[in-house]
């Protein structure tokens, strides 16, 4: 399963480069370019929350936001409100790299959704950058792409559950459904799963006559499973240190070349 996050995250990787270098938008245009969006309300069912910190009623949604992925980001943040029966209980929880200043993501947020509950997070990637292994170095371009590992480090410690998205989706549907989505007893988190991917072309030929390293997949049906939209249990994660164990399986120390570059599976 550890393994097999890393293998994910690689092909997100792909993507996210390729979506990079199709957006060539200065951020001046970009802050001219987003209207505000009207207020969305409560339906008379919702539970009233008086106090939305860490409020166990309220729906966490936690989001990267890079000015490369604002359009997105914009996009996504819409379609959740405008699908939601109980917009006003979302609370967002942004992550910003501390390493670019935030005052811009900020300001084309309020402009556009002024009514929003949100707060961000600078996220310092400098320290992941050492756990990356050579062959997929070219994901540095994208260190926020790590920010999911480590959010019940990023995130307040009362924040029970989150749910994360990528930025580049659009919900078609309440995302209150997707928040409640039960985790079995044990479960840190849920997510989509694919079994029947071949892993063959995302290994090197020196990985697979690596008894070592290619037994990893000796007698296992090979999943991978799709980091883009997650719904984690924070508290299960910190008590299970999902975090460190995640950083252990990094390969940091593997001397060959384990990956080879992801192809897109579109
Ligand atoms: C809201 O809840 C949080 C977390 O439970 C708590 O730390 C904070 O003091 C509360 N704020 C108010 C105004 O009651
Ligand atoms: C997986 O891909 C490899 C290399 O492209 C190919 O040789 C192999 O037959 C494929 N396996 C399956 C089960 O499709």
């Amino acid at each position: 399963m550890k393994f097999t996050t890393l293998i994910t995250l690689c092909i997100l990787f792909h993507f996210s480069k390729h979506t990079l270098s199709t957006i060539t938008t200065t951020t001046t245009t970009l802050e001219e370019n987003f209207k505000e969006a009207p207020k969305f309300y409560n339906s008379p069912t919702c539970t009233i929350i008086t106090n939305h910190t860490c409020s166990i009623e309220a729906v966490h949604v936690a989001m990267t936001l890079d000015v490369s992925y604002i359009r997105g980001s914009m996009a996504a943040i819409l379609s959740i409100l405008q699908h939601s029966s109980c917009p006003e209980n979302i609370i967002f929880h942004f992550i910003t790299s501390s390493s670019k200043p935030s005052t811009v993501l900020n300001r084309i947020i309020t402009n556009s959704f002024p009514y929003l509950k949100y707060q961000i997070y600078p996220f310092n990637d400098a320290p992941v950058a050492g756990l990356i292994s050579t062959s997929i170095r070219s994901a540095l371009d994208c260190p926020l792409n790590y920010a999911r590992t480590y959010l019940a480090d990023i995130l307040p410690i009362c924040l029970p559950k989150v749910v994360y998205l990528d930025s580049d989706l659009i919900l078609v549907d309440d995302i209150a459904k997707l928040a409640a989505t039960p985790l079995r007893s044990n479960t840190v988190l849920a997510a989509p799963e694919y079994c029947n991917a071949n892993f063959s072309i995302y290994f090197t030929p020196s990985f697979w006559s690596n008894p070592s390293l290619s037994l990893t997949f000796a007698n296992r049906e090979a999943c991978y499973f799709n980091t883009g939209v997650m719904v984690i249990d924070l508290q299960r994660w910190r008590s299970a240190q999902s975090t460190s164990n995640l950083e252990a399986t990094s390969l940091k120390d593997q001397s060959i070349e384990v990956f080879t570059k992801a192809p897109d599976p579109a």
